[in-house]
């Protein structure tokens, strides 16, 4: 079975199983995979965050644009999206666990990325996610999320910005991509 349609498959599978958390009716398209990791520097030294990363559409595209697999850690939620990534991509690190954990101590990434269904969560989550997400970067570091919504998930906190950075209509649905950086 081609790898596309076992993706697919796989995410109505999750999708069935849990809607809220997966949050998408399709996995990331190459378009929008494209478009996020072209907000991350990969000649950035340090490692990268992927958020959510679920069937790895992401993950692979940020490969593809020059981050060496081992320099990729990926947050997946779902047990069975983590031990799939984890086959597909036996290099990068792999942790079962909830994104929103994210505690503000730690090492300090050159990109942080979102798939997260950010939406689907209440506000003071989200603004709690973003803060920590925005300590745990490098100076002058993304982190890059996508929504379908046409404004960005959450306003930029203080001392920070949000800019949009690309609307990939070629995507189900079409996707906006939302980059926060410290000032
Ligand atoms: C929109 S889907 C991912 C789409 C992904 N880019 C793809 O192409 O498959 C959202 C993902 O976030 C994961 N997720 C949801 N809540 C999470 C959490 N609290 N921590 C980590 N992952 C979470 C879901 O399991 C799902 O894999």
């Amino acid at each position: 079975m081609p790898s596309r349609v076992r993706d697919h498959l796989r995410f109505l599978g999750r999708l069935i199983a849990d809607p809220s958390n997966v949050g998408a009716i399709a996995p990331s398209g190459a378009a929008l995979a494209r478009a996020m990791a072209a907000e991350a520097e990969p000649s950035l030294c340090g490692a990268v965050l992927e958020l959510g990363p679920g069937t790895g559409a992401i993950t692979a595209a940020l490969i593809l644009r020059g981050f060496a697999p081992w320099r990729i850690t990926a947050i997946e939620y779902d047990a069975h999206f983590a031990t799939a990534l984890q086959a597909r991509f036996p290099t990068i690190n792999v942790v079962q666990g909830d994104a929103f954990a994210l505690a503000a101590a730690g090492e300090r990434f050159a990109a942080i990325v979102s798939s997260l269904p950010l939406l689907n969560f209440p506000l003071a989550r989200r603004k709690a996610l973003i803060d920590s997400a925005l300590s745990r970067l490098l100076p002058g570091a993304p982190y890059i999320q996508f929504s379908y919504g046409f404004a960005p998930p959450v306003a930029a906190p203080e001392g920070a910005c949000v800019k949009l950075a690309a609307r990939v209509w070629r995507n189900l649905p079409p996707a906006r991509v939302w980059v926060y950086r410290r000032r």
